[in-house]
């Protein structure tokens, strides 16, 4: 039977960060920084919203419904193959990729507002000036390329799933929010918890507009 599983916010969060990282990768061109930056930018108002979501969020969403310790995913990969293998919220794998996911797109974040500062002098750290914090491009990149990495083990691990675990449609649910299972696991959402998502997100647009068409101290 179906169960709602990712609650709007949570799949609003997902498309967002997957299309602003993809946006972030086709503007790290000297001529479209700018956009780079405001974008990346998008993003870090994203993590803070999903490091909310992952301690008051819904159930399957919090950190603590992550379970990416050696035990967990031991026991994940021995038991891969029975098709009975259930995972309500993310599997141990997949919740090691993302806290992955999130931690790298951070430091990329940190590390792009130095670059920009040191090397194109603009931003909140313009003042910036030594070869030391000009080296941080490189780190810069690192970083980058780090979660290039992640996001391939992310959609090789949900054709895996697609292949092994069909019958709960986990990849239908980044969609629809349901996926299959032979109990009832629904959740909901509280007044609070929708207020805060919506406050967020229009956060979100204000800020992304304002530096992307006005005299942002963030980007010029
Ligand atoms: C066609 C492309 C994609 C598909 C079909 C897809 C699908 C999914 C699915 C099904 C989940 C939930 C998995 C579960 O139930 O455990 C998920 C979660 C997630 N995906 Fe993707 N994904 C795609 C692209 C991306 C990209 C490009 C990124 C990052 C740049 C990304 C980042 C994430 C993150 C961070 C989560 C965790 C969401 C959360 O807990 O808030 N995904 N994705
Ligand atoms: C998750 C967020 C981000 C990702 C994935 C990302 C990714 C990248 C990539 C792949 C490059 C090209 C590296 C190279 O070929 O040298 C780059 C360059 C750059 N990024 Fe980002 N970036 C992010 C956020 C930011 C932010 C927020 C800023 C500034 C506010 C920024 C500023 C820069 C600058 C100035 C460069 C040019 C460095 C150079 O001269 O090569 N980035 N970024």
């Amino acid at each position: 039977m179906k169960s709602y599983i990712w609650t709007l916010p949570t799949r609003v969060f997902h498309w967002l960060f997957a299309s602003f990282m993809l946006i972030v990768f086709l503007t790290d061109d000297d001529k479209l920084l700018k956009y780079h930056a405001a974008i990346g930018y998008a993003i870090l108002v994203l993590l803070i919203f999903r490091l909310f979501w992952g301690y008051f969020g819904p159930k399957y969403s919090k950190f603590k419904d992550f379970s990416a310790n050696k035990k967990s995913i031991k026991d994940f990969i021995k038991n891969i193959f029975n098709e009975n293998q259930k995972y309500i919220g993310h599997n141990p794998l997949a919740s090691l990729v993302m806290l992955g996911m999130f931690v790298f797109s951070l430091l990329a974040v940190f590390t792009g507002i130095i670059v920009y500062g040191a090397e194109e002098h603009k931003g909140i750290l313009s003042f910036l000036n030594s070869s030391f914090f000009k080296s941080f491009d490189d780190i810069h990149e690192f970083f980058a390329n780090f979660i290039i990495f992640l996001v391939v083990l992310h959609l090789i691990g949900i054709f895996i799933d697609k292949v092994l675990h069909a019958k709960h449609e986990t990849v239908n649910s980044i969609f629809s929010g349901y996926k299959k299972f032979d109990t009832k696991e629904d959740i909901s959402l509280s007044i609070f918890q929708k207020l805060v998502a919506l406050l967020f997100f229009i956060s979100l647009i204000i800020f992304t507009l304002y530096n992307l068409f006005f005299n942002s101290i963030f980007i010029n």
